[in-house]
């Protein structure tokens, strides 16, 4: 696009932990899902990291709110908020006003058509006027380089905060899907309610997430062992501060269940795999894409139990946005594209 183009391309990857958006080939906007509301006006106050930053530290004022659960909008009105205030900051560089915005977004490939319509006109509410979708899985695919047209069976296992998505793509299309909504947030809870439960230790769920990036694992050994993650807060019952040090090792029997539940789904989705599809997944192995793709262990836990190798996509947070962006330049060409 030159500053003179009357057509403003972007991709956008609405995530219910973080929302990405490619312009040109490049990542311009890559902020949490968080949008800060003035509660009396509703008028929008801050956008992503910044709203991010007085989540949980607001007054009666302001409120901040994470418009998607679950990989779906839950609150529609600051969704759209949300939607307009990362294109707004992506275009704070250069003020040119563009008349028309295409857009292509990603949707999990569960969704409803009452979803797939929401995110459609969330997206015209925020100034889209030409708007495609495209399915999470598809663009993960993409985005870690597959050749999603080829007659070839692939599987991609995507774990986002609010959904694991899994899906075998082949001839351009999604041959089979299942979708749980067990993912990177349930992980975060499970380690905030441990911490209470054994150490009685009261923390928000910022401060659990930051156990679950330095100290998270899927197996109680690891051959590249983090050091202990020393946690700081209240006391449950006396509300005294406490300084707690937390290991891997707790922290993988925390997150055994959910774990569980993924390797579970991916087991499932594999059964009802075609078998000529289910010898091109054994033959290429699975991709793990998202953010929870980076949880310690995990490949190789499923890789162990599953028997099939598993690879964790170049860049897991980023693959399926790269994958809508690579989908946003070939929108005539692409004919599992939305519209
Ligand atoms: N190093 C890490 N280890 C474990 N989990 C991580 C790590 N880094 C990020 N995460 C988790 O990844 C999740 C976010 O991943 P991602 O950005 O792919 O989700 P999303 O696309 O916003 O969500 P969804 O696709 O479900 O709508 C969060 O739950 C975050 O805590
Ligand atoms: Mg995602």
């Amino acid at each position: 696009m030159g500053l003179f183009s009357f057509t403003q391309e972007i991709a956008m990857d609405l995530g219910t932990a973080n929302t990405i958006i490619i312009s040109n080939g490049k990542i311009v906007v890559d902020e949490p899902s968080v949008v800060a509301l003035d509660r009396r006006t509703d008028k929008m106050i801050a956008v992503g990291e910044k709203a991010r930053q007085m989540h949980g530290k607001t007054h009666e004022n302001i409120r901040t709110i994470r418009p998607l659960r679950d990989g779906v909008i839950a609150d529609f009105y600051a969704c759209e908020q949300m939607m307009r205030g990362m294109i707004k900051m992506m275009n704070t560089h250069h003020r040119l006003f563009s008349p028309s915005l295409r857009m292509v977004i990603c949707v999990p490939s569960g969704s409803t058509e009452v979803e797939l319509r929401a995110v459609r006109d969330s997206a015209e509410h925020a100034g889209g006027r030409d708007v495609y979708l495209i399915f999470e899985p598809m663009a993960a695919a993409i985005g870690i380089g597959i050749d999603v047209e080829a007659p070839e069976g692939n599987m991609i296992v995507d774990i986002g905060g609010g959904s694991t998505e899994i899906a075998v793509i082949s001839l351009g299309g999604i041959v089979s899907n299942k979708s749980i909504r067990i993912a990177g947030d349930d992980l975060t809870s499970d380690i905030q309610e441990y911490m209470g439960r054994q150490h009685n230790l009261k923390i928000g769920e910022r401060t659990a997430e930051q156990i679950k990036i330095h100290v998270g694992a899927a197996l109680t050994e690891l051959e590249d062992a983090p050091e202990d993650f020393i946690v700081h807060g209240p006391n449950r019952m006396t509300a005294l501060p406490m300084e707690v040090p937390v290991c891997y090792q707790e922290i993988a029997h925390c997150l055994e269940k959910s774990i569980a539940k993924m390797e579970t789904a991916i087991l499932s989705a594999l059964e009802q795999t075609p078998p000529e599809l289910y010898a091109d997944i054994v033959h290429n192995g699975i991709y793990l894409a998202g953010g929870g793709a980076l949880l310690r262990g995990l490949d190789k836990r499923l890789t162990d139990k599953i028997n099939i190798p598993f690879h964790i996509a170049e860049d897991p947070l980023h693959a399926v946005a790269k994958g809508t962006g690579v989908a946003l330049k070939n929108v005539d060409k692409f004919s599992f594209l939305m519209r």
